[in-house]
């Protein structure tokens, strides 16, 4: 560790918060430094920094950047038209005792919706709830021509510059040629598409055998995503989005095979990035197999898969296959208004797919990857906050304790031990797939833009503090890639071809 100031040249000025004596870490360093706050901007790192209006002693503690949560669903309908358990008052609150200080959750466009519409929606929803900033990402269901060519380019200009297709779900899905014609746009706009890979003819084909043969518990969801629907579906997207030569983002991978996949093509120098989430490094589908329904907590998609499968997550994790670990914290309750909303006892296939974990994600990485050394204090904060604030283009404002951006930091109690459970978690829920873990390392102070919004325990800040930020088009910069020859004037008889 080193101590990088000596100098004592903030002397005069008044700062509104001071956090001394704390030991701070950004993805690339740590330091022992007093940080100094103004006007909700981080103004001074350094000692003796002088008076403040309040001062934090972090002595003992860490000091990091405030998490981005950049994958999760928050007063959302899902194309059943299921409502998460989570609004942005419930979602926000949870994600910040959670150590977050910013989330990107996704604004869904079901099929004859108009983006705007959808946009102006979800803006709606959280202005006035949410207690941490916030983005959003676009779901895109329905890419016909006046949606691609004129209201998309419109949401980028507000500051939306990533959306997720679905290559599954009967109400989401977009064929390759609906893919193709989104990532061109995207390439053009400079957008990012995030995809949910998952072959959907075969999840077809393994959901009708499975039922066929009355294997309709939860636990059978597990088998009917099979991996290779995920690595299929993961090569083709990929094989497209390289085709055109533009950034994707595959999202929540579970299988070792899909994280080879975009290993390769990353080390071809295309702009592929990769996500996963703690389900698929601390869970497996052993959880599923429970009396009852009670298995349909532990439903997602991808699925658990099993114990040397979490063992490869990790692996891709620490060996930055993953540069993006994600809750994709999708609330259903269990009962009629989540995971059994077709009724008591549906079939395997009927259940609301997802998990929540937004405010578990960031302590699981701190105690079991950090403290247990899977992983570095400082690859923590870059899974944590700073690779996201890149690749979603909030680096202008958020990700690092660096002079000039916005004061947004979560203070850890790396000693602090706690075990798990629903009823001290707050988010809606009434149930947590982590119920019972034990947990080392805690975040207990949460600031953001210089106002304390989490302090002994008790939420200081109040609905609607949470600012929308508009996020800078999406930065590949040292990540080469290539177009297609095909595509290339120098190697396909000079065709030009119009991006
Ligand atoms: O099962 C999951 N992950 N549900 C949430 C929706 C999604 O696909 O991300
Ligand atoms: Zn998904
Ligand atoms: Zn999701």
């Amino acid at each position: 560790m080193i101590s990088k100031f000596i100098d004592n040249k903030y002397d005069m000025k008044t700062f509104d918060l001071k956090i001394s004596d704390g030991t701070v870490a950004n993805a690339t360093e740590t330091f022992h430094a007093d940080i100094g706050i103004k006007d909700g901007l981080i103004t001074a790192i350094g000692k003796n920094l002088g008076k403040a209006k309040k001062v934090i002693n972090a002595d003992g503690k860490l000091v990091l950047p405030g998490g981005i949560e950049a994958h999760c669903h928050i007063e959302q309908e899902s194309s059943s038209g299921i409502m998460t358990a989570d609004d942005y008052y419930s979602g926000s609150v949870s994600a910040a005792f959670g150590g977050n200080t910013c989330l990107i959750p996704f604004a869904a466009q079901h099929r004859g919706q108009k983006l705007q519409n959808v946009l102006d929606v979800y803006h709606h929803r959280a202005r006035p709830k949410s207690v941490i900033d916030y983005s959003f990402h676009l779901i895109i269901s329905d890419p016909t021509d006046e949606v691609i060519n004129i209201e998309l380019p419109a949401i980028i200009d507000q500051g939306v510059t990533s959306f997720k297709v679905y290559m599954t779900y009967d109400k989401l899905i977009v064929n390759d040629s609906q893919m193709l014609k989104i990532m061109t746009a995207a390439k053009k706009l400079g957008a990012l598409t995030m995809v949910h890979a998952e072959n959907n003819a075969m999840i077809n084909w393994m959901s009708e055998k499975l039922l066929n043969s009355s294997y309709k518990a939860p636990k059978y969801h597990a088998l009917s995503h099979p991996r290779a629907a995920e690595s299929e579906a993961i090569n083709r997207a990929i094989t497209l989005s390289t085709f055109i030569d533009t950034p994707i983002l595959i999202v929540h991978v579970s299988t070792e095979s899909g994280a080879r996949i975009i290993a390769k093509a990353r080390y071809d120098g295309h702009k592929v990035f990769g996500e996963t989430c703690p389900q698929y490094m601390f869970l497996n589908a052993k959880n599923m197999d429970l009396p009852e329904m009670d298995g349909a907590q532990f439903c997602c998609s991808p699925p658990l898969r099993d114990k040397a499968s979490q063992e490869e997550i990790w692996r891709c994790l620490q060996n930055g296959t993953f540069q993006v670990y994600s809750s994709d914290h999708a609330p259903y309750r269990f009962d009629e208004t989540g995971k059994l909303h077709a009724g008591k006892k549906p079939t395997f296939t009927k259940i609301a797919n997802g998990l929540p974990g937004i405010e578990t994600r960031l302590p699981l990485l701190f105690s079991e990857g950090y403290l247990k050394k899977r992983i570095t204090l400082n690859h923590f904060v870059a899974l944590a906050a700073t690779n996201v604030s890149k690749i979603y283009g909030l680096d202008h404002r958020k990700g690092s304790i660096t002079e000039g951006k916005d004061a947004d930091i979560a203070i850890w109690n790396p000693k602090l031990k706690k075990v798990i459970t629903a009823d001290d978690l707050h988010d809606n829920m009434e149930f947590t797939p982590y119920e019972g873990m034990e947990i080392t390392g805690w975040p207990e102070i949460i600031i953001q833009r210089g106002n304390v919004v989490i302090e002994d325990n008790t939420l200081k800040a109040t609905r609607g503090d949470g600012e929308f930020i508009h996020r800078k088009k999406i930065d590949c910069t040292g990540m080469p890639g290539r177009v297609a020859p095909e595509l290339n004037s120098k190697h396909n008889f000079d065709v030009k071809f119009e991006f």
